[in-house]
């Protein structure tokens, strides 16, 4: 009679738990924030976690108006520089190769296209301070720049040394080697008018929207917070890619 009671309870129980665990999984997998409508031929990716989930080191409000209106802003204004022109045919990646050809609302918006889209790829709720030293870009970093906290260092003084607005970078430069380096406004190193040119890795945003709210005038606290959340995994698969 035990037996016969347990069977079915234990039967659902079980289809409960599997139900559960595969809802969880959904929900990990599934975009969290859809991309706002930015009509043309560039889109928004959908941010995968939700904006609150970075605190508390990058504020939920933050997020929600740098995704939403800022990069929102460039892509629409990025859609509307090229729109009726060749440039609809070709690539972001193409288009930033030979911005030097370009207007300034093209290399302003399209930077700020390409590079917010890669922002938000490098941060993770579940991101950390330090690659697993299982991952190739962790013995990368090593060999280029000694060790991690040597790559650190550099890494933080380009982004709290950048003046005004810009970003700071990881990159693969165009030797096949790791570099790091700091790009003012919108420009990146894809650029052809880039400093250092290369293939981005890693970047942190410095332009006072993506911090001010939660740090004010304190950069160096928004850097410092910024190594809890960046998404290795990502960093170490767009060093794989770029490396082959
Ligand atoms: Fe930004």
């Amino acid at each position: 009679m035990k037996l016969l009671y347990g069977g079915p309870i234990m039967l659902i129980m079980l289809g409960m738990m599997i139900s559960g665990c595969c809802q969880n999984s959904n929900k990990e997998s599934a975009a969290l924030v859809s991309a706002p409508e930015t009509p043309g031929k560039f889109k928004m990716e959908p941010l995968d976690y939700p904006f609150a989930s970075l605190e508390p080191h990058i504020d939920a409000r933050t997020m929600q108006i740098h995704y939403e209106k800022h990069h929102a802003g460039y892509t629409k204004n990025l859609n509307n520089a090229i729109k009726g022109t060749a440039l609809e045919s070709k690539s972001i990646e193409e288009i930033l190769g030979e911005i030097s050809k370009q207007s300034a609302a093209v290399r302003n918006n399209g930077g700020g296209y390409y590079n917010h889209n890669l922002f938000w790829k490098n941060l993770s709720p579940n991101g950390s301070e330090k690659p697993g030293a299982n991952l190739e870009i962790s013995k990368a970093i090593d060999a280029a720049f000694g060790n991690f906290y040597k790559f650190k260092k550099e890494f933080t003084a380009a982004a709290a040394t950048r003046f005004g607005s810009g970003w700071a970078w990881l990159i693969l430069d165009e030797k096949g080697k790791l570099a790091i380096s700091s790009t003012p406004n919108q420009d990146n190193p894809l650029m052809d008018l880039a400093e250092k040119k290369g293939i981005p890795l890693l970047a942190i945003d410095v332009w006072e929207h993506a911090y001010y709210l939660q740090y004010q005038n304190r950069r160096p606290d928004y850097i410092s917070a910024f190594f809890n959340v960046i998404n290795w995994e990502e960093v170490n698969r767009r060093y794989l890619t770029a490396k082959n």
